[in-house]
């Protein structure tokens, strides 16, 4: 990564000390290498054109490699912005190209909270959106084009500098600040942070991993159990987000254990509270629950 890249991404980081500048300084210098993120229609017709036919044709690709090629083919329902701004570049890692989470869908999200917290008279040029697990940055950019601080967090450099070229894209750059890491290594920092400056937030947003095209081959998806890989389960990541904001929003699976959210809502709030389940669909299918947590969402 050259001088000025580097610079320019670092801007970007909130970075605690200076043990953490160095980690991050040899990650991005020794181990990174941005060109390889970059989708360019060249790189593109290298990779999943047919060689000898010289057409596109899913059949011939290994089964990983042709679905990352459908959702290339569709990548305009990702980030819209494609199809308008032909000379512009998207940033993505294969893990991306199923994670990113579509633009109908980020955007309703966005659309959805921003209008909630309007009308709870906050006021919405102070508030801050942390989206925890930013992958390529789908939520994020819409996040930042409504509210003017938005903080995306991830323990993928890679995919934390997809969110940061991403929102290039939609032009929301300066509204974005990320943190790399592990969100249950990192939440206590950020938290003395915020405090620190004041610093109200508004909601937490999260669509944390759901564990791979496995999660639909149980007929209940288990919230504490599957959701394992980030930070131990559902109950793990409410009590982690409400130290932050008593407003939570998750993107969890469709078929998630609806009993078990009932439980757990109470277990970690109290027997008041209500947990506000949204079925979000697109083209038709439904794509996952939209889970709320919060007086100024849930009322
Ligand atoms: C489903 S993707 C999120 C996609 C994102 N909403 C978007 O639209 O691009 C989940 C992300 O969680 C990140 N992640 C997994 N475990 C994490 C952890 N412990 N802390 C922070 N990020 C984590 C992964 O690197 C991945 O980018």
């Amino acid at each position: 990564m050259n001088h000025f890249e580097l610079k320019d991404f670092l801007s970007k980081l909130i970075i605690f000390d200076e043990n953490e500048l160095l980690d991050i300084i040899n990650l991005l210098q020794y181990n990174f290498d941005p060109e390889s993120l970059k989708i360019t229609d060249k790189k593109i017709k290298s990779r999943f054109n047919n060689t000898e036919t010289g057409i596109s044709n899913s059949k011939s690709l290994s089964k990983q490699d042709a679905r990352i090629y459908k959702y290339y083919l569709n990548r305009y329902t990702i980030f819209s912005k494609l199809q308008t701004n032909k000379s512009c570049c998207l940033y993505m890692t294969d893990e991306l190209w199923y994670s990113v989470t579509p633009e109908d869908i980020s955007l309703f999200i966005a659309d959805y909270i921003y209008s909630c917290l309007l009308n709870s008279k906050k006021d919405l040029n102070k508030t801050i959106i942390i989206d925890c697990c930013c992958g390529g940055g789908g939520n994020t950019i819409q996040f930042a084009k409504k509210f003017p601080n938005c903080i995306g967090v991830d323990n993928n450099i890679e995919h934390l500098y997809c969110t940061y070229k991403n929102s290039e894209l939609y032009n929301v750059q300066d509204r974005v600040l990320l943190k790399y890491g592990d969100w249950f290594k990192k939440e206590d920092d950020l938290l003395n942070l915020l405090n620190q400056t004041g610093n109200c937030v508004g909601c937490v947003f999260s669509s944390p991993p759901w564990g791979g095209p496995e999660y639909l081959l149980s007929e209940y998806y288990d919230l504490e159990k599957n959701l394992n890989g980030f930070g131990g389960g559902l109950t793990n990541i409410l009590m982690s987000f409400k130290k932050f904001s008593k407003n939570i929003v998750l993107f969890l699976p469709k078929n998630s254990n609806l009993v078990q959210l009932s439980e757990i809502t109470e277990k970690v709030f109290d027997k008041d509270t209500r947990c506000r389940i949204i079925y979000v669909k697109s083209n038709g299918y439904l794509k996952g629950l939209l889970c709320m947590w919060g007086e100024d969402i849930v009322f």
